[in-house]
């Protein structure tokens, strides 16, 4: 095995493809945009990964790795293209489809075909499969078919993708086989061979994991609200049980893995996933009980001045997509009688269709303060600040990362412990 051909060169698909290149095979990427492998046949990139543009640069001047428009034969294919959810909450395999029907003219026998895209279970059998029989392959003999779902951190993704236990699940067991020898020349976890359907499985319980316990959280802060309890000394007391791990609550969940993976079971067994589906309605809940908490701690002003501080769907990233934040603020402008400020210095005008402001400028006469992201900018927010520059020092915080204390003429409140709030 010395050629692999890559589909989908974002976040997955390029440093997988750098990372063969560095172990010696032969790779070629392909992608549907243009300007993405124009920079790559210069060693250049357009993501942002810790290490990945050094490691781009090196794989492409030694001659190992090179991106084209068009897939060519290799012996091994590895998809990783996106897979999101439409408006009804569906998965949309159409890329996963498109990016097999490009390779199946380069596939000959005895090739291995890959997705690393996450994918609704059975797809393998039931989508991809009958691609390859319909193009006159028997595709349990003629070739390896198989699915190795990605679960790499981004930020580490260049230590993960190696580092990692690989799930790979097969068509048949010989699929399985060879498509866990096409990673043990680069990957020094374990790697884990299975079926098809148990890999694609897998992958979206562990979204789907984080996803129910995040409800939990969030379901025990609301039930803290309305008694008068709070949730984060709850936490701390049941964690202290030795077989407990309660997650922290939050203003929703956002990005395109934990707020979309769940779906794709719901699609396939909508009797039977209960719980997935009345945690993903809990966590969509989040937003308006936000909305509903800001209305209630402005209730007394006119026209309250409300900063809110945090775009992202976790700290420390300038990632938007799905993001809770988002959705609370664009309930905010709606709402005529806030005036509402944005603040998030980690997002970029572009990215968004509000105004962003200043620190300065969001902070300046505000009633209300709300965090939204657990950026370090906020963890570090200094109390004696806040208190000289708003109208009415009051400090909401939904991720319970700030460190303000109820003193010093600053009123903090927080997802999970309303007990301040009449
Ligand atoms: N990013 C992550 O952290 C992460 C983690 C685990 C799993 N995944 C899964 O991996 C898959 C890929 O995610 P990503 O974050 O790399 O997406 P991405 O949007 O960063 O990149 C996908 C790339 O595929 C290209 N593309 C789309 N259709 C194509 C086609 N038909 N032919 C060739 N190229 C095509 C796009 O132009 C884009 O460059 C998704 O299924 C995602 O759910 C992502």
């Amino acid at each position: 095995m010395q050629k692999i051909c890559i589909i989908g060169l974002g976040y997955i698909g390029l440093p997988t493809a750098a990372v063969f290149a560095r172990a010696g095979y032969d790779v070629v990427g392909v992608d549907v945009n243009k300007k993405v492998i124009e920079l790559l046949n210069k060693g250049e990139i357009i993501i942002e990964e810790n290490g990945l543009p050094e490691v781009v640069k090196e794989a492409v001047e030694s001659g190992k790795l090179r991106a084209s428009l068009e897939p060519e034969a290799a012996d091994a294919f590895i998809v990783a293209v996106p897979t999101p959810v439409h408006a009804d909450h569906t998965a949309n395999v159409d890329y996963v489809v498109s990016a097999v029907e490009k390779i199946v003219p380069h596939v000959k026998k005895g090739d291995v075909v890959i997705v690393e895209s996450t994918i609704p279970p059975r797809t393998i059998d039931d989508v991809v499969a009958p691609i390859f029989k319909e193009a006159g392959f028997d595709p349990e003999k003629d070739i390896h078919l198989a699915h190795c779902p990605e679960r790499v951190l981004p930020g580490r993704i260049l230590i993960e993708l190696v580092e990692n236990a690989r799930i790979v699940g097969g068509l048949t067991p010989e699929a399985a086989e060879k498509a866990a020898d096409v990673y043990r020349r680069v990957v020094t976890g374990d790697i884990l061979v299975t079926e098809a359907v148990t890999a694609e499985m897998s992958k979206l319980m562990e979204n789907t994991f984080r996803d129910v316990n995040i409800a939990l959280a969030n379901e025990l802060s609301k039930i803290c609200g309305v008694l008068g309890v709070d949730a984060h000394k709850v936490i701390e007391l049941a964690n202290r049980h030795p077989r407990v791990n309660l997650h922290q609550p939050g203003p929703g969940v956002g990005g395109h893995c934990l707020a979309v993976d769940p779906y794709f079971i719901v699609e396939k067994a909508p009797a039977e996933a209960q719980i997935i589906k009345m945690s993903r309605d809990i966590n969509n809940s989040m937003p308006d009980y936000v909305v509903d908490q800001i209305v209630r701690m402005t209730g007394d002003i006119e026209r309250p001045t409300v900063a809110l501080f945090g775009l992202t769907y976790k700290g420390n990233i300038d990632d938007v997509r799905e993001s809770p934040a988002i959705e609370i603020v664009e309930k905010m402008i709606e709402n005529p009688r806030f005036n509402v400020r944005v603040h998030d210095p980690h997002v970029r005008d572009e990215q968004v269709s509000f105004p962003l402001s200043s620190f300065e400028e969001a902070v300046a006469d505000a009633h209300l303060i709300v965090i939204l992201a657990d950026h370090n900018e906020f963890k570090q927010l200094d109390q004696h600040t806040l208190v000289s520059k708003m109208a009415r020092p009051v400090v909401f915080d939904t991720k319970n990362c700030t460190g303000l204390q109820n003193t010093n003429g600053l009123t903090v409140h927080k997802i999970g412990d309303l007990r301040g709030l009449s």
